[in-house]
C-alpha cells in the first residue's frame, strides 16, 4: 500500500515536471522544428526554388536592403521564400551581377495546417545562404513559431500584414511564382 502511494507520487512528480518543462519551452527551435526546417530546405533545393531568380527590389528593414521573393508549394503547402542581400553601397544592379556574393540569409514561411492556428499556421525559418538554420543571440535556432508572444520578431512584425494573412508581399508585383 505504502509502496503504491510512493509509486503514484513519483509518477505525479514526473508528470508535473514534464508539464512545467513544456510550459517553459520556447515556442521555436525545438528538435522537431529543426528537423522540419532541414527537410524543408532539401525540398526547396529539390524543386530548384533556391536557384530560381525573382525580381530584385530595394526594401526597408529588417530584411536585406535588396531582396527577392519566390512563392511556390511544397507537399501542397504554400511556401514563400525571401532572399536577402546586403553589402556596401547596395544596388539592384550589383546583386543582379553577382547574387551569391551578397546573399546573407534566406527567410521562409510555410503554411502548415494546424501548426499555429492563432497566427495563420505559418512555420517560420531563417537560413544562411547554404541552408544552415540561423540562431539568435541566445543560441536558439530560428525555426518554428519564431518569437511567438514576444513584441518583436517574425510573428509580431508580420502580424501587421493585411487581413491577418501575415503576408506583406501580396501588394507587390515582385513575387515570382513557381508551379
Ligand atoms: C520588423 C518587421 C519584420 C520582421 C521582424 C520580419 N519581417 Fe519578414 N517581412 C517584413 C516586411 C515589411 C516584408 C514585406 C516585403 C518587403 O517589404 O520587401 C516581409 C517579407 C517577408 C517574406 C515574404 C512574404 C511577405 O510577407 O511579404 C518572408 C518569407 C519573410 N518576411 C520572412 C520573415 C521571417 C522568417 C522572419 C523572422 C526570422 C521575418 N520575416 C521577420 C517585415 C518583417
Amino acid at each position: 500500500m505504502k509502496l503504491k502511494l510512493f509509486a503514484a507520487s513519483v509518477a505525479f512528480a514526473a508528470f508535473a515536471t514534464v508539464g512545467a518543462m513544456a510550459a517553459m519551452m520556447p515556442p521555436f527551435g525545438s528538435g522537431d522544428d529543426i528537423s522540419y526546417a532541414k527537410s524543408l530546405w532539401q525540398k526547396m533545393e529539390a524543386k530548384g526554388l533556391n536557384s530560381t531568380p525573382a525580381n530584385l527590389y530595394v526594401g526597408g528593414p529588417p530584411h536585406g536592403k535588396v531582396r527577392e521573393i519566390v512563392e511556390s508549394t511544397i507537399d501542397g503547402n504554400r511556401v514563400i521564400i525571401k532572399r536577402n542581400y546586403r553589402g556596401k553601397d547596395m544596388t539592384v544592379a550589383k546583386v543582379a551581377a553577382n547574387r551569391a556574393k551578397y546573399l546573407v540569409s534566406v527567410t521562409v514561411m510555410l503554411k502548415r495546417k494546424g501548426f499555429d492556428p492563432q497566427d495563420a499556421d505559418w512555420f517560420w525559418v531563417k537560413y544562411t545562404p547554404n541552408g544552415t538554420i540561423m540562431k539568435n543571440k541566445k543560441k536558439m535556432s530560428l525555426a518554428g513559431k519564431i518569437a511567438k508572444g514576444k513584441p518583436i520578431g517574425c510573428i509580431a512584425c508580420h502580424a501587421g500584414a493585411p487581413k491577418g494573412s501575415f503576408v506583406f508581399s501580396h501588394k507587390k508585383g515582385d513575387v515570382v511564382f513557381v508551379k
